[in-house]
């Protein structure tokens, strides 16, 4: 177990989560700064107490930061189990609804979400919110060449929004599926609903609302770690 004295809300909450992995687990990693900081904290525990994990990763950039900090990172095609999937996400309703997918990886995200036995979120107090999409837009991915068919139905549906640009602002934004990302708006959000519209609406590769997959939201404070459970 690693002590969790001296710490920010985000080390704190990664070494929270990381204390409940157990020996010859298989554990998916998420993407982010929080993800990255559980990265840390996982790693030194299966190297001092010989856990033995094997993990697997929903992007390259924390395949990247597994296997440098020594961790048995496997491919997701050899794997038919998940015990367990660590990640962020970027807003958090009382009900536990998640919005994630701010960065390029949410297929591999709601992938690893949806088949661990346990999927812990990590997040501090600034990412809690009344109802999805307070505080960021709905990420949509989106087959290339449909984006704006499937722009035009969702504005039938009540949104607004436009296609993602990459940082520079030059190009459009490529996901690590190879997706397009529509960043939308709704007026009147009501999750469960928009997830079933979203679902169903061709050409939508996978969308950040992720409803009723959050086993526990762990959020970081100054001093403790609030658990709250499904
Ligand atoms: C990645 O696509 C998101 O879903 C992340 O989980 C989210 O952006 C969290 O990142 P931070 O931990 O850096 O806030």
């Amino acid at each position: 177990m690693t002590a969790q004295k001296s710490m920010n809300p985000k080390q704190r909450v990664a070494v929270h989560a990381a204390n409940l992995v157990e020996v010859d687990m298989v554990v998916g990693l998420g993407t982010g700064s929080t993800a990255n900081l559980f990265i840390e904290a996982l790693a030194e525990r299966n190297r001092d107490e010989q856990l033995n994990l094997t993990v697997v990763s929903s992007s390259a950039i924390s395949a990247v930061k597994a296997e440098q900090a020594g961790l048995n990172v496997t491919a997701i095609d050899t794997l038919n189990h998940i015990d367990m999937y660590v990640d962020g996400a970027d807003e958090v309703t009382p009900d536990l609804t998640l919005l994630k997918g701010r960065g390029q990886d949410l297929v591999r995200e709601k992938l690893l979400a949806s088949a661990a036995d346990q999927f812990y979120v990590l997040v501090d107090e600034g990412k809690l919110v009344e109802q999805i999409g307070d505080k960021f837009p709905i990420p949509v991915e989106v087959m290339p060449e449909a984006w704006k068919l499937v722009l035009g139905e969702l504005k039938k549906q009540g949104g607004h929004g436009e296609l993602r640009l990459n940082a520079g602002g030059d190009n459009v934004a490529v996901t690590a599926h190879g997706s397009l990302v529509l960043d939308m708006h709704f007026e009147h959000v009501d999750s469960l609903e928009l997830t079933m519209m979203l679902d169903t609406i061709p050409g939508v590769v996978e969308h950040g609302i992720f409803s009723e997959l959050a086993t526990a939201v762990f959020i970081g404070g100054e001093q403790e770690v609030e658990e709250h459970w499904r």
